[in-house]
């Protein structure tokens, strides 16, 4: 792959690039469009699907998590990937593997202390990609914001010099943001799910009619959460759009961020206030 990368290069092609856990679905789709968008007159898109390891905590899914490799090439014909990077994780990680990275605080709230060790799993493996294929720009969802803040303080920090590009999240019909976990999702808890888009909803139409205090907000969007059984809220936050910092009250804009446990699936999902 990096000798393909560097050719390409030389080449005067320009390299974009789509990292994935794969089990592709509609948002990944989306990522592969705004990619080939950016391509330009002479250019490779290239999709990455790894289940990193790394990123997961000892009780968490890695063993479980959804895979079909079939179906997400086809899906990468379909998109017009030009190059698709299937490492094994005995070739990432070979054994002896000792260098980790990590950003400092963006990891302190939200999913973070939840998931110890996530976020450096993440960075580790988005850091090492992008040194394997040497892309220009990389597409990430917006989705997994904090992810993606912690992406593009990385890429600054450590003058990587790749354009981190974030896409919008995307829902199903009904609002059910898209993610390769919804697949856990019995069909009873589909329809528990939906309380995670109506939370929000919540959220904006009260900062619509001009509530400020995150208090009150988050007090309404548990409302919502609670009238599901079978949905447990992991956190409910209003933070600080860039330092991810809970705030007291909105005077800027905000993050809104949610993580519910239904069934077996952890669903994550945000919103700006502006
Ligand atoms: O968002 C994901 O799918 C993963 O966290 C990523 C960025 C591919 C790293 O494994």
């Amino acid at each position: 792959m990096q000798k393909r990368s560097l050719a390409l290069r030389a080449g005067g092609f320009k390299v974009v690039f789509v990292p994935t856990m794969g089990f592709l679905h509609d948002g990944h789709r989306e990522l592969l469009r705004v990619g080939r968008e950016r391509l330009g007159d002479k250019g490779a898109l290239v999709l990455s699907i790894f289940v990193n390891p790394a990123q997961f905590g000892p009780k968490e899914d890695y063993g479980s998590y959804p895979r079909d490799l079939g179906r997400d090439l086809k899906i990468a014909e379909e998109a017009g990937v030009d190059v698709v990077f299937t490492p094994k994780a005995g070739e990432v990680y070979p054994s002896g593997y000792k260098t980790y990275v990590e950003v400092m605080g963006l990891g302190d709230n939200l999913c973070g202390p939840l998931r110890p060790g996530h976020f450096k799993g993440v960075a580790t493996v988005v850091l090492k990609l992008f040194n394997i294929v040497g892309p220009h720009a990389a597409i990430f969802g917006a989705k997994d914001y904090q992810q993606l803040q912690i992406i593009k303080k990385m890429t600054l920090d450590l003058n990587l010099g790749i354009d981190i590009v974030g896409v919008e999240t995307v829902r199903e019909p009904d609002g059910l943001a898209m993610s390769s976990r919804n697949a856990y999702l019995s069909p009873g808890e589909r329809k528990q799910a939906l309380c995670v888009p109506s939370a929000l909803e919540s959220a904006r139409l009260a900062f619509a009619s001009g509530i400020r205090e995150s208090s009150v907000l988050i007090e309404k969007m548990k409302k919502n959460i609670e009238k599901e059984p079978g949905a447990v809220v992991e956190y409910i936050k209003v933070c600080d759009k860039e330092s991810l910092v809970d705030l007291e009250r909105i005077t800027k804009d905000a993050l809104v961020a949610i993580a519910v446990r239904i069934g077996k699936a952890r669903l994550i999902d945000n919103c700006i206030l502006s």
